[in-house]
């Protein structure tokens, strides 16, 4: 097995991860829908734009610490708010919250996580996180979630305005994901190649969605949780609905999931601190541009009026220069702190913010700069984005 030290990169992370988490919770995270050209978009078109090297500039006293929303961040990079991250790793949405604040950035929690938001305050000593909405049919619910994010000292809320429907994910449906696993012959032979997932999951008691179970009456096991879930993503979710939440939340807004100009005017109209562009990591319209490409139009479509985030493809220090070039104050890692997480746990996430970090550091030097707040396309070869 490979150890710690001996990781390089986000790849190897990958690697691990693919060994060491079961089948059907691996491939979950490293998925797109349908034909996966989105997905696969998000990290090739990063390739696409070259940096320009400066020399015999003073690198020295470098820093790329900046602001996301107001708050200070190590560099411009928020951990993404995914589902199922416990099934990664036992009690993974804790251990990314830890990782994320003694490194000094952002974490977000998703309403489709393992652990509950009580859970990830109780374990960072109620040190604020960022909570992520999906709307769903049954509001009542949802004004207890917003209320218990307001206990949770959470700093902001993250609104999903695009998954109304599921995209599909083709290997989801072929493996019968599900949090717990099925008990199948197939899912316990897998498992059974996966002892310290396994024993992990034996030591904790978080192996159902803990933001669900329990908080909605009739819904306390597997069946009644599926038969729940499957019919709450609500179709009919619009901007009225982000006027309604942003009241009674009464705090900061982040809008993820834009990809159209349009949609980024409307946006700024809401009145929302900040928009991520995002096509949901290539998971739900197959055949939309990547978010490195899309991000261009809308910085220029809403200029000062609200912050931009982005999220899709980073896997390296390297892109997030290049999407901080293009005009996102920060972005949102999904997938590199899911393959960090399975593959080592907590100290897993710490390393790959690390090598984000050092990545990000050494980058912004080669292209002649020594402050993450003065990078602008100025760094990017002309043509090439
Ligand atoms: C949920 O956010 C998913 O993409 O599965």
């Amino acid at each position: 097995m490979t150890d710690l030290s001996k990781i390089t990169c986000i790849e190897d992370l990958r690697q691990v991860a693919k060994r060491r988490v079961p089948t059907m919770f691996y491939d979950y995270a490293d998925s797109g829908s349908w034909t996966e050209g989105t997905y696969r978009a998000n990290e090739a078109d990063f390739q696409s734009i070259k940096l320009r090297q400066r020399v015999a500039v003073n690198m020295e006293g470098r820093s790329t610490q900046t602001t996301m929303i107001g708050q200070q961040v190590a560099m411009p990079v928020a951990i993404a708010p995914t589902g199922m991250t416990g099934m990664q790793h036992a009690d993974g949405e804790i251990l990314g919250a830890r990782a994320a604040k003694a490194f000094g950035i952002p974490f977000t929690l998703s309403t489709m996580s393992i652990c509950s938001i009580e859970d990830v305050a109780a374990a960072t000593n109620n040190h604020p996180f960022m909570f992520q909405l999906y709307v769903l049919r049954d509001r009542a619910f949802i004004e207890r979630l917003i209320d218990r994010a307001k206990a949770a000292n959470c700093s902001a809320l993250q609104i999903t305005l695009d998954l109304q429907i599921l995209g599909q994910r083709h290997k989801d449906i072929k493996n019968g994901l599900s949090a717990p696993p099925k008990l199948t012959l197939p899912n316990i032979l897998n498992m059974a190649t996966k002892p310290r997932w396994c024993l992990g999951m034996l030591g904790t008691k978080r192996r159902g969605f803990g933001n669900i179970v329990g908080h909605v009456q009739g819904v306390d096991n597997m069946t009644s949780l599926s038969a729940w879930t499957s019919q709450q993503f609500d179709p009919t979710l619009n901007w009225d609905d982000v006027a309604w939440i942003k009241k009674r939340w009464g705090g900061k807004i982040v809008l993820k999931g834009i990809q159209d100009a349009e949609d980024a005017r409307l946006a700024v109209d809401s009145g929302a601190d900040a928009l991520i562009v995002s096509n949901h990591g290539g998971r739900q319209l197959d055949g939309a541009p990547s978010s490195i490409t899309a991000l261009p139009a809308i910085v220029h479509a809403v200029g000062k009026n609200i912050e931009v985030w982005m999220d899709g493809g980073v896997r390296s220090g390297q892109d997030v220069l290049k999407a901080r070039a293009l005009g996102a104050q920060g972005v949102m890692i999904g997938r590199a702190w899911l393959y960090a997480l399975g593959a080592y746990g907590e100290a897993g996430v710490t390393k790959m913010l690390q090598i984000l970090h050092k990545e990000l550091d050494l980058t912004m030097a080669f292209c002649g700069r020594t402050d993450i707040n003065t990078v602008d396309k100025g760094i990017l070869l002309p043509g090439s984005y």
